[in-house]
């Protein structure tokens, strides 16, 4: 079957180990469902993975992708739950420490089938198209947890989100708008900062940019490029809510600052499939749809890798196989 898969790594030139070719068909296991994959979206851990993070080389190669929508084998449409558990494994499936995500152990969703336990597939609302659903499970889930699960942010506080245009970033910007949480974010570029109005923030700044005032929470997926501003950004007892580190993890950790503001430094990872059952629900009834930046066939794939090493998003790249 055709996939896109990390056929090596190499953490400076990530796209060197990128391949469009043909790779076996997923192996049927007990409990497991392939799905006829309709569409796919790219996440940057796709680019962590070629860059050799969080994939050990010896898996090599790997078929990418974390989210899909497509059919069962009964024909019936589906969403993938990425977050694959042991199976001893009861509770919150994030907190499982032999969990991995689809393209770290098991092969991913950039392909025409994806095998996946039977246990994590959703149905697929019909108000969303593949492509719509397809980006919710990793990038979407990630937003919902962060603002609802973890960060607990309610209606009427204001929220700092550093980036504008990324996966998370929108999917933040968008769902916490829904929520009625007053939404200020950074984007790097102006055309970034006019899309994150239009997508419903309240106020767009430059990366570190002094606020008109401090918010409740802030939303970081950039790491250290953007720590420091956003320890900065918090009022006395504020809550910082971090799910990645694009730019590195290792900036000063302001441990003065968060100690004197009282402030709770919080990670969130993914989310349960519970939660994407509601994200899914949010989305139908209250018309709420993921930002899609392009839809690209899966051949065409290297295209949308690129315009994400690059940082050219607005929104999620989508990677379509047959007539979806
Ligand atoms: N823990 C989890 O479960 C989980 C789940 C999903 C994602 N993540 C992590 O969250 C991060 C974002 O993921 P994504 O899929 O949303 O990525 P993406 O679509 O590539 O978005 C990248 C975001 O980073 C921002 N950014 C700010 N400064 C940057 C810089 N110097 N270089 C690159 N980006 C910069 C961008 O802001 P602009 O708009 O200003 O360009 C953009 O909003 C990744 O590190 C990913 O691994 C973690």
């Amino acid at each position: 079957m055709l996939a896109v898969f990390a056929a090596t790594q190499d953490a400076e030139n990530p796209l060197s180990g990128l391949k469009i070719d043909d790779q076996p068909d997923p192996e049927p296991r007990d409990g497991w469902t392939t799905i006829t994959v309709k569409a796919a979206s790219l996440n940057h851990h796709d680019l962590w993975s070629l860059r050799g993070v969080g994939l050990p080389e010896d898996r090599l190669p790997m078929i990418l992708g974390c989210d899909a929508a497509g059919l069962d084998e009964e024909g019936n449409e589906v969403v993938a739950h990425s977050v694959i558990n042991d199976p001893s494994w009861h509770g919150d499936e994030t907190l499982d420490p032999r969990r991995s995500l689809l393209s770290e152990r098991y092969p991913g969703t950039f392909a025409e089938k994806v095998a996946i336990p039977t246990h994590n597939l959703i149905p697929k609302p019909k108000e969303l198209t593949f492509e719509e659903a397809a980006c919710l499970p990793t990038a979407w889930l990630t937003a919902y947890r962060m603002l609802f699960g973890r960060g607990k942010v309610p209606p009427g506080a204001t929220i700092l989100v550093q980036g504008a245009s990324g996966g998370v970033a929108t999917a933040l910007i968008v769902l916490g708008t829904a929520a009625g949480i007053r939404v200020w974010v950074t984007g790097r570029s102006e055309e970034k900062r006019a899309k994150a109005l239009e997508l419903g923030a309240d106020q767009a700044f430059e990366p570190g940019a002094r606020l008109p005032e401090r918010v409740d929470a802030v939303m970081e997926t950039t790491g250290q490029a953007t720590w420091k501003h956003s320890i900065r950004a918090l009022k006395p007892g504020g809550t910082i809510v971090i799910s990645g580190a694009t730019t590195g993890d290792a900036p000063p950790a302001e441990l003065t600052r968060i100690f004197f503001l009282q402030l709770s430094v919080i990670g969130s990872t993914m989310g349960t499939r519970e939660e994407l059952e509601r994200l899914l629900r949010l989305c139908v009834d209250k018309d709420v749809r993921p930002v899609i930046h392009s839809t690209l066939p899966l051949s065409q794939a290297r295209d949308g890798f690129e315009t994400m090493l690059n940082g050219d998003t607005a929104g999620k790249i989508v990677f379509t196989l047959g007539d979806s």
